[in-house]
């Protein structure tokens, strides 16, 4: 710091201000002082920075599912905002093990963070606290939540897919749904029951399967529903990998998509238009979810102080050629 503040032409302090963004500096100072930091090929340490300032340029990230394509778009969406204002993104996973994720929170907290963004995972143990970082949580409400939240109208989601198949002909329907106390998984399931309801078309409780957002699963509740009589002539899975095990299982059971049995999905993933047939389905704006809640987040470590928020993406039904017309009799 001495040798910058020597090449630079300035004082110990101005040199501190401008490294540690202690107090603003006046453009001519603050530029003497980047060129020689460049010219000395100076590092601060972030550690002894992070003491200092009580908190690092690190913003925590924990998702449930690493495997799911969904999440990397959520994640370039956040490290986007991150990145542009000089953060660093530290992501963790957690399976959707919660006590997986509270040892991640404990372990990222005690870095630090300037703020943390969480995706929960089944059963979080996350609270509103006061204290600490700031969080936001993005698409899943954990139970009791009531700080700042970034989703989709997922229960709108659910009824436009339901709205789609019966406009479509479909009357005898199957649903593979995601883990019930994930407030997105319940929230499509609830959409969808809405509209079924509203155009008094019945569905069974055996017509309904719980699975676990994972394509192993949307495979071994699609056999199931295959097996039903009568067979259902459409299905909807609540995600892209429950829709690609559906979509397995329709083959497997030598029947045609959508010839025989209809699939629409939710995510609406780009690699959806790629399987064959390409999947009809409703879209969510993933990278929109998490450059959006990395605005909010970065809003509350400058300082808003607003009450907490929750922003709901729009979603879109985009139509492909996993759904066929029925000639309803
Ligand atoms: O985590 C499983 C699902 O939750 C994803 O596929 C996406 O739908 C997200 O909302």
């Amino acid at each position: 710091m001495h040798q910058i503040a020597k090449l630079a032409g300035v004082s110990l302090g101005t040199v501190s201000h401008v490294i540690n963004e202690t107090a603003s500096v006046r453009e001519p100072l603050r530029q003497r002082v980047m060129e020689a930091v460049e010219k000395l090929g100076y590092q601060p340490n972030q550690l002894s920075r992070g003491l200092r300032l009580n908190r690092t340029n690190m913003i925590g990230m924990i998702i449930p599912d690493i495997t799911n394509p969904f999440f990397p778009g959520v994640v370039r969406g956040v490290e986007d905002v991150a990145y542009k204002s000089s953060y660093r993104l530290v992501l963790c996973n957690t399976d959707n093990d919660p006590a997986k994720e509270a040892t991640y929170l404990s372990d990222l907290k005690s870095f630090l963070p300037a703020g943390l963004l969480i995706i929960p995972s089944v059963d979080s143990s996350l609270t509103s606290e006061e204290s600490g970082p700031p969080v936001v949580c993005v698409d899943r409400r954990p139970r009791g939540w009531k700080g700042d939240i970034v989703t989709v109208a997922n229960e709108d989601g659910g009824y436009k897919a339901a709205r789609y198949l019966i406009e479509m002909g479909h009357r005898q329907i199957g649903v593979i749904s995601g883990p019930s106390h994930l407030t997105n998984a319940g929230d499509r399931l609830r959409g969808f029951m809405r509209a079924l309801a509203e155009a008094n078309v019945p569905i069974g409780p055996e017509y309904i399967q719980e699975a676990l957002f994972d394509r192993t699963s949307g495979y071994s509740s699609a056999l199931r529903l295959l097996h039903l009589l009568p067979c259902p002539t459409a299905i909807f899975a609540a995600n892209d990998l429950m829709a690609m095990g559906a979509l397995s299982a329709v083959r497997e059971s030598r029947l045609a998509c959508p010839a025989d049995v209809s699939i629409i999905s939710f995510d609406g993933l780009d690699i959806t238009e790629l399987t064959d047939p390409a999947l009809t389905a409703v879209y969510q704006p993933g990278y929109q979810l998490g450059y959006t809640a990395a605005r909010l987040l970065l809003d509350r470590m400058n300082g808003l102080k607003d009450r907490p928020q929750e922003v709901v993406l729009k979603t879109e039904l985009r139509i492909r050629n996993s759904v066929a017309r029925m000639n309803v009799s």
